[in-house]
């Protein structure tokens, strides 16, 4: 993540929380863990993150970490976490994986205690990657795939969910285009891993051929935050 970002998400997080009295914290879909622990530390939490890829968790758990963090095999659809014991369920980039969205929306209701609260971070149909204009089918691909505000929303209300808040916020991907570039020919994005190969070479050649951005230009995305609580 670029330099800010994070402690950012976390500010936002922050400012939509109605009380200072967070326990605990689940990361649901956590991935390499890239929350977790400065989840657990910003709230003075604990924090557990849940992904059923040993691979995701292997990075998690080798990354340092404090004592009141950990991590477990499970998905949003089974968590192994008891009912009621959840204060935050933070979920980012990993909804639109989620194989049965409403299943994932009763457990996340299942485990969060009264008052408790989710905080979604998620790319949406509606918003524009920088990417879509280098890569061909790059868009068409993210409208198959991302979910759209309205469904992300309507699937938490009629979990016994209310919406609280909802906010587009500007997410800085690199400092150029020329950062860019390079991010994307790891191709660690889940629509860049799915368009066929010949798109790809042809999007990362667009991409380095592109002159660099002017030094305070705006190289990212708008990200959906929802913040839901429970009924
Ligand atoms: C793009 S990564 C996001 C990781 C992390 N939340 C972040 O923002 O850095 C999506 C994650 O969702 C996880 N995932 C996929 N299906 C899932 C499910 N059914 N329940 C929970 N997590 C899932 C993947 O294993 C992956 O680690």
């Amino acid at each position: 993540m670029q330099p800010g970002m994070l402690a950012m998400w976390l500010d936002r997080i922050a400012f939509h929380l109605s009380t200072n009295r967070i326990e605990n914290i689940l990361d649901l879909g956590c991935g390499t863990g890239r929350f977790t622990d400065p989840l657990a530390s910003r709230f003075g939490a604990t924090a557990t993150g849940v992904d059923p890829s040993e691979r995701m968790l292997t990075a998690a758990r080798a990354k340092e970490h404090g004592p009141r963090v950990s991590f477990r095999k499970g998905s949003a659809e089974a968590t192994p976490v008891p009912d009621a014991s959840i204060d935050l369920v933070f979920i980012s980039m990993a909804f639109h994986h989620f194989p049965d969205p409403a299943k994932a929306v009763r457990e996340t209701h299942r485990v969060l205690r009264r008052d408790g609260h989710v905080f979604l971070r998620n790319s949406t149909a509606e918003q524009r990657s920088p990417y879509a204009p280098f890569f061909p089918g790059y868009q068409e691909m993210a409208d198959q795939i991302l979910p759209t505000a309205d469904r992300i929303r309507s699937a938490f209300e009629k979990g016994g969910f209310r919406t609280t808040a909802h906010e587009l916020v500007p997410h800085k991907m690199a400092p150029d285009w020329v950062d860019l570039a390079e991010k994307a020919a790891v191709r660690a994005d889940s629509i860049l891993l799915r368009l066929p190969d010949a798109s790809f070479a042809e999007g990362i050649a667009a991409m380095r051929a592109q002159a660099p951005s002017a030094p305070d230009e705006f190289v990212g995305l708008n990200v959906d935050l929802f913040v839901f609580a429970k009924t």
